[in-house]
């Protein structure tokens, strides 16, 4: 049995860091299936075969902090898949210059302690080194309260529902 005091007291007690995002790791493959296994098991599968989607679009990052991994992002800069879903949003403009949040998970224990925050914002960071200036983003109906609320907190306020889903968005 874990005797340690929660994650949240360390952290505060300045016995643990907080977690820090960085790019995913092959060696990480296994402890990020086992995040999110339940929350997407067929991404999940494909990490603990080995065989995560690749392209040179992609971008996988993760939180970790001193205990392991406690989020994750994966999304695309550049891509015609967020072009061809935002480019009737009559504001935006749509163009290439488009990155795009496919995923983003933080473990339930460990949910507003800035994790999904710190992804984010490292992510809309390399979107804007690759020279990109909107970052869209699809919800899953069964994400929409608390990821709408997170995403508005970060300044997403573009929205449309659509049929598979409900858009947002912001200029970077
Ligand atoms: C959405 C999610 C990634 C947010 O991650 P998080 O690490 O808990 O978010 P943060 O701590 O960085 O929150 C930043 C701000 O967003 C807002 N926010 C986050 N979660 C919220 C919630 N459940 N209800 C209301 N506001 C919320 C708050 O303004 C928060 O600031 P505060 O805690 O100082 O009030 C997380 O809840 C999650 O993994 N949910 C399940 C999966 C999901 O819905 N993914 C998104 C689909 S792509």
């Amino acid at each position: 049995m874990d005797r340690r005091p929660p994650i949240s007291y360390r952290i505060a007690a300045g016995l643990l860091k907080g977690a820090q995002s960085r790019r995913l790791r092959p060696s990480d493959y296994d402890e990020l299936a086992d995040l999110i296994e339940h929350w997407k098991p067929e991404k999940a599968r494909r990490f603990r075969m080995g065989r995560p989607y690749a392209n040179r679009y992609l971008s996988s990052l993760v939180a970790a902090n001193d205990v392991g991994i406690v989020g994750w992002l994966e999304g695309a800069h550049r891509s015609p898949y967020a072009w061809q879903r935002f480019h009737d949003l009559p504001e935006d403009g749509g163009g290439t210059s488009c990155s795009f949040v496919d995923f983003l998970f933080v473990e339930a224990g460990n949910r507003r302690a800035n994790i999904g925050s710190k992804l984010l914002t490292a992510f809309e960071t390399e979107a804007v080194d690759f020279g990109n200036d909107f970052m869209g983003l699809s919800l899953d109906s069964a994400d929409h309260l608390q990821a709408q609320a997170f995403y508005r907190a970060h300044g997403y306020t573009r929205s449309k529902s659509i049929l598979y889903g409900h858009l947002m968005g912001k200029t970077l």
